[in-house]
């Protein structure tokens, strides 16, 4: 078996990659790593994994660098990743992260979208996109893949075969997000009495996963919106995209754009055509699983098309999105760890 570290450990995404790895057949856990938990057991943060991991404890970060691994999960915080990834990658030893410190290409970009500059520019120079989906090629055998924002992974899986084949003059993204997406610490906003079946509207134009939508779909920001709407669900992120199409279109053509980029793909679906209530999928149809669903709808008038996208921000969009890289960068199957069924009802 090899030996994966997992950083962020006691985090909602860090969880996650715990409970892939309890099933992985080829890696498993050495080290669960948080910074104030050492040697408390990992279950009593993760409950549900106590069948799995009855004797493991939290590791201290510096007990954890000292150990030998064969990879390591980040599932850190912005900013607190970037120094993690530099110790391990001075150690030989591959890296999925699963934080926005390596997500973009362009240094001027990444100062524009996180307000600095980035602190270790050669990171973001080795590192490859981490969605499977669009670089698997480049992800097997690679060092360090990046995280993937989980809204611009459910955007990015929606809109790209249309941006590939040149369909998009313009888009309005709206994305609607389960509590999961803020972390496991308490906020003002996430606590139960005022998350709980809300649908607040908290970005109106400009979230900052919108930067990794510009740079995989290769479109200007000046033709995108992304709209954030808190939704009552725990998890879960579903994109309405209203997309102006650059000429008119019949539906076959649409059909045909998304089949000839989706159609081997392991975890990226078309919802069916028929009947019309699974069209446009539901975030609550992949709960659990590494899939996205992708469905659209045209307009009467040939130009203007709804596209609706949805994924499991924890999964797809975070852990298991993490694991599917780091099953590339080991030359492992693609989809070890990762059949698990989505949960439904849920
Ligand atoms: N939640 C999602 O849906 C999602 C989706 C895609 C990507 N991500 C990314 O995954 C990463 C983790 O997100 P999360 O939602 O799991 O957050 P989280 O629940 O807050 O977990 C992050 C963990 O990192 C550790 N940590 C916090 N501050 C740290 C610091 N300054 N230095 C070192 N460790 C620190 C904490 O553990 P200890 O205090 O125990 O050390 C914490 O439990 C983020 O970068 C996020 O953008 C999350």
């Amino acid at each position: 078996m090899l030996k994966a570290a997992v950083w962020g450990a006691s985090g909602m995404a860090g969880g996650e990659v715990l409970r892939i790895l309890a099933g992985h057949p080829e890696i498993e856990l050495a080290a669960a790593v948080s910074r104030g938990k050492a040697a408390q057991p990992v279950w009593t943060v993760h409950p549900h994994l106590r069948g799995d991991f009855p004797e493991a404890v939290f590791a201290a970060p510096a007990d954890a660098l000292a150990l030998n691994v064969d990879v390591a999960f980040l599932a850190l915080p912005h900013k607190a990743s970037w120094p993690v990834i530099k110790e391990y990658r001075k150690r030989g030893v591959r890296v999925a992260d699963l934080s926005a410190d390596v997500r973009l290409r362009d240094m001027a970009m990444y100062k524009e979208w996180y307000g600095q500059d980035h602190p270790a520019p050669e990171l973001m120079e080795e590192a490859v996109y981490g969605l499977p989906e669009l670089y698997r090629e480049e992800l097997r055998g690679a060092s360090l893949s990046s995280g993937v924002g989980c809204n611009a992974a459910c955007a990015i899986l929606g809109l790209w075969p249309l941006a590939k084949a040149g369909l998009i003059t313009d888009a309005r993204l709206e994305l609607r997000v389960g509590s999961s997406e803020a972390g496991a610490a308490p906020t003002q906003g996430g606590h139960h009495p005022y998350r709980d079946r809300t649908m607040r509207v908290y970005e109106p134009f400009r979230h900052r996963h919108l930067a990794e939508v510009v740079q995989e779909c290769g479109l200007s920001e000046f033709v995108l919106t992304m709209t954030m709407t808190a939704a009552p669900m725990v998890r879960g992120a579903q994109m309405l995209a209203q997309v102006r199409l650059s000429r008119k279109v019949k539906e076959p053509e649409l059909w045909k754009t998304y089949r000839a980029v989706m159609g081997k793909q392991p975890f990226w679906t078309l919802s069916p055509a028929r009947p019309p209530h699974l069209r446009l999928p539901d975030p609550r149809l992949v709960l659990g699983s590494n899939r996205a669903l992708v469905g659209f709808s045209l307009h009467e008038d040939g130009e203007r098309l709804l596209v609706v996208s949805a994924i499991d921000n924890l999964m797809k969009g975070a852990a298991g999105t993490a694991v599917q890289c780091a099953n590339l960068m080991l030359g492992l199957p693609e989809t070890s760890g990762l059949a698990m069924k989505p949960i439904y009802p849920a």
